[in-house]
């Protein structure tokens, strides 16, 4: 029996043993289940946290994507509008200002006009080019009937030629067109760019010397039209070519260039020249380096057939021709002039030496 009461006393230590071990293994496992509770209490938190950030980012996707569209509309309206404004200048519908292409028919402030020909102007004259696939990179051009040279540094800049010389009657001075350029952001001139002094008659530069011509809102003022040509062509190389862009032609509405003294409507048509020239006496002109009375007088009178002729005479073949036209109230006083004559109211044209 002692053996036996020994074997139950001894069953039970080890049995108590056991069940304090177990109680132990199940205080951990509590505790570990308290902490797996706990993790996933957070992990869940967590997971809502992310919900709401993916949640979060789509919704300012989408915002984006929308901003984006309206922005995409926005330029493309405004693209419509550009389009439009551009359009219906050329054509004239629009009369409070200009077509750019023209010269204008306002006077404008200093910085409208530097825009009017550094940017515009040489952009109709880039982009008229490009249309027949030309350019002037690399090129060696000269411009006739410079000016204040404004048109040249826009294109010495940003056509960027191998060499680009103004020639004008009336020279360029390149200390203003410096100081211009200043006023512009534009440091110094471009060291592609000279200006030298023509006359009426003839070109100072050696035979087929230029690969390009341009010349812009000048031949309405050349008074020896066939000459001049004709030295365009002995500059040219015979792979040159001439842009020539004349704006107005006298027998349309703006041809007296009379639209900062007397407005539209063919004055210049309408009124006596004697009386014309009187009333213009003491005004400075269109072109502000000129009197109004000498720029008027200046005007050849050249219509675009004669232009044509001429062109031809002097062995220049026009391969490219772009009109201007706006639309016009006739007086009945002038209803005998040809209509072309007054509805033409400036060409831009791309000629080639014709071969000899
Ligand atoms: C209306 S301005 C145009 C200037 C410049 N192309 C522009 O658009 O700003 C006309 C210019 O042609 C020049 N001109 C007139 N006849 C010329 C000729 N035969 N050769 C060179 N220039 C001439 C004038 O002196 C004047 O500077």
């Amino acid at each position: 029996m002692g053996g036996f009461g020994e074997w139950i006393k001894r069953k039970r230590f080890a049995t108590a043993g056991h069940i304090g071990m177990l109680e132990g293994r199940l205080k951990d496992i509590s505790g570990l289940l308290q902490e797996t509770q706990q993790s996933v209490a957070e992990t869940q938190q967590s997971v809502a946290e992310i919900r709401q950030s993916v949640a979060e980012i789509r919704q300012s996707v989408a915002e984006t994507q929308q901003s984006v569209a309206e922005t995409q509309q926005s330029v493309a309206n405004t693209r419509e509008a550009a389009q439009y404004i551009r359009r219906s200048v050329e054509l004239g519908t629009i009369t409070t200002g200009p077509p750019i292409q023209t010269g204008g028919v306002g006077r404008k402030t200093p910085e409208q006009w530097f825009d009017a020909h550094y940017w515009e102007a040489a952009d109709h004259v880039l982009s008229f080019l490009a249309a027949s696939e030309l350019g002037i990179g690399g090129l060696e051009v000269a411009d006739i009937g410079s000016g204040d040279g404004i048109i040249d540094l826009g294109l010495a800049i940003r056509g960027e030629p191998a060499r680009f010389v103004g020639y004008d009657i009336s020279p360029t001075d390149p200390d203003h067109l410096a100081h211009i350029a200043k006023a512009a952001g534009i440091d110094t001139l471009p060291a592609n760019l000279r200006f030298v002094e023509s006359t009426i008659d003839s070109i100072p530069a050696a035979d087929e010397s230029f690969d390009a011509v341009v010349t812009w809102s000048v031949f309405e003022h050349v008074s020896e039209p066939l000459a001049m040509l004709k030295e365009i062509r002995r500059i040219l190389r015979p792979t040159g070519y001439l842009m020539l862009q004349l704006w107005p032609f006298y027998y349309s509405d703006h041809g007296g260039h009379l639209w900062l003294s007397h407005g539209g409507g063919f004055p210049h048509l309408l009124t006596p020249d004697d009386e014309l020239v009187t009333s213009l006496k003491g005004k400075t002109g269109t072109d502000e380096r000129r009197p109004a009375d000498d720029e008027y007088l200046s005007l050849n009178r050249l219509t675009l057939n004669e232009l044509g002729e001429l062109m031809l005479s002097a062995g220049l073949k026009v391969v490219r021709a772009e009109l201007m036209s706006e639309t016009v109230n006739i007086p009945r006083e002038l209803t005998d002039t040809p209509l072309a004559d007054q509805l033409i109211s400036g060409v831009k044209l791309l000629a080639v030496p014709s071969q000899p």
